[in-house]
């Protein structure tokens, strides 16, 4: 008779017939740093996140070191914003100086890790839209030589990886034209290829106090009912030159990871957003989840649904937790 269950009788059986595999090493851990010294200072809608200023980045280096993550995606929140969002390109932004601070960091200790920039506008902005404002609008082809131009000083300072976000038509080709015009034709590019225009963004934007300040991000990040067009913004990202794509949020967008996994042949990353993260801590706090093995359900079903790449705020406890359930046994 088939039996199920047979299958499930034991930990060492339900490890072999286990089908995916929750991978520490394919986790990226987004890291907010902003200007000043010596500031850390928690997100309040995200607990255990943290802003950091560029000197305290020490202790965050040893941490992503010690869980054996692939490496973080780093925020910018700079002192000042302006119409233009000139932060973003600044070769002394507040992402740039703290990308020096990673790569001279692992110069002194030996060990080191994937650092990525996310190049985007809107934390820079006065307005908090992802782009220049023209007469109230987004101006999408004037935006980009501001996106290739924080991609620029992104791989100067040393970035292993750009990331642009903002969901501007045609940042992919800007970006890797103006990378590749500058000596940087080897630096790869994530994008944010199907971003939807998300409610789940909510404390990301307390973090970097980006949220628009009038208007939403609807004329440029995608509509949450729509799977095919997602598929199409994936296509064109690739034509333009991505060697990494993303599906942003995750958690209720699981079918459009599976249909992107489908579809493209590059690797797939999915962004498991802030209030995705803020959600489950929030009901952990109120002892309504248990958060390691609400998390653990969570991370398993990105990599079933067929994700290559999990960028998480999870990813340190989950790598703790990962380690502790193998010395346990
Ligand atoms: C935009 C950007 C956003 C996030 C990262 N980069 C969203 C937005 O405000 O539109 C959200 C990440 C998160 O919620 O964790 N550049």
């Amino acid at each position: 008779m088939q039996r199920l269950r047979r299958m499930r009788a034991n930990g060492m059986l339900r490890a072999l017939a286990a089908e995916t595999r929750a991978d520490v090493s394919k986790l990226i851990y987004p890291v907010f740093v902003r200007g000043g010294e010596n500031v850390k200072e928690e997100v309040p809608s995200m607990p255990g996140v943290y802003r950091y200023s560029a000197d305290r980045l020490g202790e965050v280096a040893d941490a992503v070191a010690e869980a054996g993550v692939a490496g973080v995606m780093l925020f910018g929140i700079p002192e000042q914003k302006d119409e233009s969002g000139s932060g973003a390109y600044d070769e002394n932004g507040v992402v740039p100086r703290a990308i020096r601070f990673f790569k001279d960091h692992f110069r002194k200790t030996g060990k080191s890790f994937l650092v990525a920039a996310d190049i985007c506008l809107c934390e820079y902005t006065s307005h908090g839209h992802c782009g220049m404002l023209v007469g109230g609008e987004v101006d999408n082809d004037g935006s980009l030589p501001l996106h290739a131009k924080a991609a620029l000083a992104a791989a100067e300072a040393g970035a292993d990886m750009v990331a642009p976000s903002s969901m501007m038509d045609g940042v992919v080709g800007a970006v890797r034209r103006a990378l590749d015009g500058a000596g940087f034709s080897s630096l790869p590019i994530m994008a944010y290829s199907a971003k939807f225009a998300s409610a789940f963004y909510g404390p990301f934007r307390d973090a970097a106090d980006s949220a628009p300040k009038s208007g939403d991000r609807k004329s440029y990040q995608m509509d949450v009912r729509n799977a095919r067009e997602a598929v199409r913004e994936i296509e064109a990202d690739e034509v333009e030159g991505a060697d990494i794509v993303m599906v942003k949020p995750a958690l209720a967008f699981l079918d459009v990871v599976k249909t992107a996994r489908e579809r493209t042949l590059l690797p797939l990353a999915v962004y498991n957003v802030s209030g995705e993260y803020s959600m489950v801590k929030a009901a952990a706090k109120e002892g309504w989840l248990d958060e390691k093995r609400t998390v653990t359900e969570i991370m398993a079903a990105f990599f079933r649904a067929g994700a290559d790449i999990v960028i998480t705020y999870h990813a340190l406890d989950f790598a703790r937790w990962q380690k502790e359930a193998e010395v346990q046994g």
